[in-house]
């Protein structure tokens, strides 16, 4: 399988969608890229459907680096995307952020980061694009900072102001250097405006049909982790009622003693049986 790279991807903008789904552990990330899903995001959402935390921002960057290598490690053909979690660059100090940034790329095998924002981020952007590391830059709903923002709303579709803002937000992270923008949560007309406006691909999550790359959290989407859920997905699978069926046929076969099995049991030479219970 040819590595993707984000020259590619960026060539096809107007031309082919490209797809994009969250992998944190090399088994979801070996199913993921088997599948020909053309980029792999290990999110700061792994915060929540990995670690039970509560939102994303208690996520710390040897957390992230923990689960990224193992994704770097795994997939051959999808571009890899980090993301920057909560304080791993909004501190004020760039050499911080570069430093950060290139952990993923150093350590991890990544391709390239996500950090979330708005045009205020922007020279954080070109100090880590000026490092040589490529970076999607994440705007409209940014989990993050939601709390600080108002809550988990749609981002730009209140007003003129509010919209052009995003518009605003999304030119000035292509300026800083972005080979992409991520849109949460955005109108869909307003997305397609957007997407229409950058030579840079948008990439969409609750953002309409018109971006140019689609992206889901993959923990939500197979239903693996039941009560967590984004209002912009879809379900495609129950894979954790699959295994929550599994798991209670196992406890109930153990409790009635048809596990283990004949099959799943090694032999001793009846011979040396027979002198060890004579013994
Ligand atoms: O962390 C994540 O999974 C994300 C997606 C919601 C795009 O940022």
């Amino acid at each position: 399988m040819p590595k993707l790279t984000i020259p590619e991807l960026q060539s096809w903008k107007g031309k082919q969608t490209f797809t994009m789904l969250t992998a944190y552990d090399a088994p979801l990330a070996r199913l993921v890229d088997d599948a020909g899903i053309d980029v792999i995001l290990v999110g700061d959402s792994l915060g929540m459907v990995m670690l039970g935390y509560k939102g994303t921002a208690p996520v710390t960057m040897d957390e992230m680096i923990h689960h990224a290598k193992a994704v770097g490690r795994t997939a051959q053909r999808a571009v890899l995307v980090g993301d920057m979690p909560f304080m791993s660059y909004q501190a004020g100090d760039l050499a911080e952020a570069v430093r950060n940034a290139g952990r993923h790329i150093k350590e991890a095998g990544m391709d390239c980061v996500k950090l979330e924002g708005t045009a205020r981020q922007a020279p954080i952007v070109r100090a880590i694009v000026d490092a040589g590391i490529a970076v999607i830059g994440h705007i409209g709903l940014t989990p993050q900072t939601a709390a600080s923002l108002g809550g988990m709303l749609v981002v730009g579709g209140g007003s003129q102001a509010a919209a052009q803002a995003l518009i605003d937000d999304a030119l000035a992270m292509e300026a800083a250097g972005c080979w992409a923008v991520l849109l949460e949560a955005v109108p869909a007309d307003l997305a397609a405006l957007i997407t229409k406006r950058l030579r840079v691909p948008t990439i969409g999550i609750g953002a309409g049909p018109h971006c140019d790359g689609q992206v889901l959290v993959t923990h939500e989407m197979l239903g693996l982790f039941p009560g967590f859920g984004l209002p912009f997905g879809r379900r495609y699978a129950e894979a954790g009622e699959l295994m929550r069926r599994g798991i209670a046929e196992y406890a109930a076969d153990v409790r009635s003693g048809t596990f283990p099995g004949p099959e799943n049991t090694f032999p001793i030479d009846a011979a040396i049986l027979k002198q060890l219970e004579s013994e």
